[in-house]
Order: C-alpha cells, then sequence, then structure tokens
C-alpha cells in the first residue's frame, strides 16, 4: 500500500520513497551485486587494477545499464579499486596486485534510472591472519549498522552500532568518508556517518533508501588525498577495508538491495 505519506521530502531534506520504487532499486542492487560475484576469480597475483575495471565496464555495458562513476565529477572509470592502505576511491591502473594484497572494488550502476552502489573486498593471493580479521570485523561492523536499520532508530544508532563494534576489535572507523542516501541521485541527503551516539540523528522512517559502508583502518583512523585528487589513503600507512550495501528501509526492518544472489558478499567466499 502507498501511505499518502509517501513521496514527500522530511524536515531534514530525507526524500520518502514510495513502496513501487524498491522494485527499482532492488534491479540496481541486484545488477552491482552480480557484477561484484564475478569478479572473485579476476583479482589474482599479477592482474591489473584497469584489468578489473574493463571487465566491469563491459558487463555494465551488456546488461544495458550506466555506470554511475565514469564522468561523475569527472572521474572516468566504472569502479574504484583500492589496495591495502588506500581506505577509498583508489583509482584502476596499470600496478600489478601482488601476495597477500587486499582490494576493495565498488561499483555503482544505474539501471532505469535507480542507482545501485556496492563494495566489498577481495584478496589476491594468501590472506594473513591479521588481515582476515580486519576483513571480518569490517564486514560484521556493516552487517551490525544493518540490523539496527528500522522505523523509529536513527542514523546515530547506525554509526554507534558500527563504530562500537569495530573499536571493541581495536580497529578504528574512518570519520572522513560516509554513506549517503542514493535512489534515483548517487549521493543525496543525509550524510550516513559510521560513527556516533546512539539516538541522536534523523529519525528513519520506511521509504528511506541509503547506503552504508564503513571504512575500518587497523591503525588510526586519519585520512588523507593524494595529489591525483581522488585517492584515499590511511595517514599512517595502516590496513583499511570496507564493505558497502544500498537498502531500503521497510515497515519492520530494511530492504538490502545489493545483497550477493551467489551469496559471495562474505569475505570467507573470496578466499
Ligand atoms: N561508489 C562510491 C560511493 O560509495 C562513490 C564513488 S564516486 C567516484 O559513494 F567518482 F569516485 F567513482
Ligand atoms: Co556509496
Ligand atoms: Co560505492
Amino acid at each position: 500500500m502507498i501511505g499518502k505519506s509517501r513521496g514527500r521530502m522530511t524536515k531534514d531534506g530525507i526524500r520518502i520513497y514510495e513502496d513501487a520504487d524498491f522494485a527499482g532499486m532492488a534491479a540496481a542492487g541486484k545488477l552491482a551485486a552480480e557484477i561484484l560475484d564475478s569478479l572473485s576469480e579476476h583479482v589474482f597475483v599479477g592482474q591489473t587494477t584497469g584489468a578489473i575495471d574493463k571487465i566491469i565496464e563491459d558487463q555494465v555495458n551488456a546488461a544495458g545499464a550506466t555506470s554511475a562513476t565514469i564522468g561523475y565529477k569527472g572521474y572516468k572509470h566504472a569502479s574504484c579499486i583500492s589496495v591495502n592502505h588506500v581506505v577509498c576511491h583508489g583509482i584502476p591502473g596499470d600496478k600489478k596486485l601482488k601476495d597477500g594484497d587486499i582490494v576493495n572494488i565498488d561499483v555503482t550502476v544505474i539501471v532505469d534510472g535507480w542507482f545501485g552502489d556496492t563494495s566489498r573486498m577481495y584478496v589476491a593471493g594468501k590472506l594473513s591472519r591479521k588481515t582476515e580479521r580486519l576483513l571480518q570485523v569490517t564486514h560484521d561492523a556493516l552487517m551490525k549498522g544493518i540490523e539496527v536499520v528500522k522505523p523509529g532508530n536513527t542514523f546515530g544508532d547506525i554509526g554507534h552500532a558500527i563504530q562500537t563494534f569495530a573499536e571493541s576489535h581495536r580497529m578504528s572507523v574512518v570519520r572522513d568518508f560516509c554513506g549517503h542516501g542514493l535512489g534515483r541521485v548517487f549521493h543525496a541527503p543525509p550524510n550516513v556517518v559510521h560513527y556516533g551516539k546512539a539516538g541522536t540523528g534523523s529519525v528513519l522512517e520506511p521509504g528511506m533508501f541509503f547506503t552504508i559502508e564503513p571504512m575500518v583502518n587497523l591503525g588510526r583512523p586519519e585520512t588523507k588525498v593524494l595529489a591525483d585528487d581522488w585517492t584515499a589513503v590511511t595517514r599512517d600507512k595502516s590496513l583499511s577495508a570496507q564493505f558497502e550495501h544500498s537498502i531500503g528501509v521497510t515497515e519492520t526492518g530494511c530492504e538490502i538491495f545489493t545483497l550477493s544472489p551467489a551469496g559471495r558478499f562474505h569475505p570467507t567466499y573470496q578466499v
């Protein structure tokens, strides 16, 4: 049922989408997740991130969809590929992956005007114990955030759940980048921060669409952006990981639009 309160904007400028809009988001999210599912075999020692990006671009085109990142603020690639101490917005290129590299691949597609945005971690070669823990904690931090998404809870509850979980494992949460509203646009209010106080921030309502995409570091949380104006790295050069889902708030909780059809989202399926 489409309530008469749908299709509006909250006082905080957050769009409330209609029930029928969930299907559009699910289709976009599914394509993005299917593309990520296909990449496990393409991440290996000696592979370049540029070659992976080309595979992604070809798949977006083959599906009759559009890449949201090509042409976005001058960005030229179908994905962001962030290796080791790169926190996010790594630019695909000629550099070859080395044994033990951890790799975040972030893909955003547009299907019939709806945006599907998701990222997950891959490994080239062999994963060390310490690094495996980083991937596990980052994945679980995202899921802890998603668990508290339901009407009546707040955005602060999401950040609080993620931060307390990551810090309980003596890892840190990046403050300089956040999740975002999306839907028929790529980046919309609110900023979905991955730290904070329970009970603060806007109240979650059915029909809100946004991403949660925590970046977790083994060292300190501070980042800096390199001279290319995109690549964000940890200042202390510690390893960083990230997982991202696009979700929609329902009457009872949320729908995850970017679930892996092949069940490959969890890091243990990549190794
Ligand atoms: N997909 C990223 C996000 O999660 C945004 C990438 S913008 C780009 O919001 F231009 F760097 F691709
Ligand atoms: Co995003
Ligand atoms: Co993304």
